[in-house]
């Protein structure tokens, strides 16, 4: 089945061809007007995908060398996310369903994230868990068989991308904040400055990073000037390792509560190759079956949504053409669209 599947949830304008689990195409715009913001500005992100999103449609066919008669089923993400990004993507979806009288199906986000490392050859096997590291969440999912998800963690403040990204500020290293620190964090040393770790007691599986933001923020204070490069580096380098230890650390109490050997890793965060190379060393001695998405199908892209799209269409899903955007949309209501 070929599948066009578009995103517009937030800052990334996408759209993608995907035949299974092959990627045809898969064009994203990243909207740039946010930078000198430091953040996302809602009303700007749907103006630009209201510019952007019927070129990289385009832009996916061409790319994909077929004509839009040849679509057989449309994908697109209702939530969550901005209410005005996500309705520009479910109108288009909406329209271009009608007009070529093919299936569609809304996809929730963050399944999408979920599936994004089902776009290669090597699946992993159910039962398997889930690590959600994205820009506004911080999940632990027990995937038990296809489009059945139980959180068995989430973070109680903030996301660890927010995290990333409000240090960044904190160090004035401009936005979005995960590249930046990693890149400065490769000059510093990890063990110079010891912040905290937090929630990490046994059988709690849910995360914070607030208090770790914060402490970097205390830490910045109490410096007599402002710090620099060197001491900026040595910050980043230490809050990073402090992210990536409770990271490890749950992922790996979850496997074994559940019994799983298999681990996904998912969201814009995974894109950090420090966290990559530290995950991909703890499964070798733990014996545990790591499925990492390529970094650019980390991030918010349509490939993602179209795999998702695909595997609810494969099963008889269609969404009607009553179904709003959900902003809050939660991953266990997936299936009920
Ligand atoms: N190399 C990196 N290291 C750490 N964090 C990174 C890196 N690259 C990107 N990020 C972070 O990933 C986040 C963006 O990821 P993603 O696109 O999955 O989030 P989102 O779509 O905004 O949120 P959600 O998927 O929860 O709705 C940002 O917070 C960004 O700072
Ligand atoms: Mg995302």
């Amino acid at each position: 089945m070929t599948i066009l599947g578009i995103e517009t949830s937030c800052d990334e304008t996408s759209a993608a061809i995907v035949d299974g689990i092959r990627i045809k195409s898969n064009i994203i715009s990243t909207q740039m007007v946010h930078q000198e913001y430091g953040g996302v500005v809602p009303e700007f992100a749907s103006r630009a995908h209201i510019r952007q999103l019927l070129p990289i449609m385009h832009q996916a066919l061409e790319t994909a060398n077929i004509k839009l008669s040849q679509i057989q089923g449309i994908a697109v993400t209702y939530g969550p996310g901005l209410a005005g990004s996500l309705l520009v993507g479910l109108c288009v979806a909406k329209s271009l369903s009608l007009q070529l009288e093919v299936p569609w199906v809304g996809v929730n986000h963050i399944e999408g994230h979920i599936l994004a490392t089902t776009l290669s050859n090597r699946q992993p096997a159910y039962p398997y868990v889930c690590l959600v590291v994205s820009g506004g969440h911080t999940l632990l999912v027990y995937v038990k068989k296809p489009m059945d998800y139980k959180i068995i963690g989430r973070t109680i403040d903030d996301a660890a991308g927010e995290a990333f990204d409000k240090v960044a500020k904190i160090l004035g290293l401009g936005f979005p904040g995960g590249p930046a620190i990693e890149n400065i964090a490769r000059q510093g040393d990890h063990t110079k400055i010891r912040f905290p770790r937090a929630l990490l007691d046994k059988n709690n599986l849910d995360f914070s990073f607030s208090g770790l933001k914060t402490s970097v923020l205390y830490h910045v204070k109490s410096l007599k000037q402002p710090p620099s490069i060197q001491q900026i580096a040595d910050i980043s380098a230490s809050f990073q390792q402090a992210v990536l230890d409770v990271l490890l650390k749950k992922s790996i109490m979850a496997l074994q509560r559940l019994q799983c050997s298999d681990l996904v890793l998912a969201g814009g965060v995974i894109r950090n190759s420090n966290l990559r190379d530290q995950f991909q060393k703890m499964v070798k001695e733990k014996k545990i079956k790591l499925h990492l998405p390529s970094p650019e199908l980390c991030t918010d892209n349509a490939a993602m949504i179209a795999r998702a799209g695909h595997v609810h269409l494969e099963n008889g899903e269609r969404s009607s053409f009553n179904l709003d955007v959900n902003p809050n949309l939660c991953l266990d209501h997936t299936v009920t669209n």
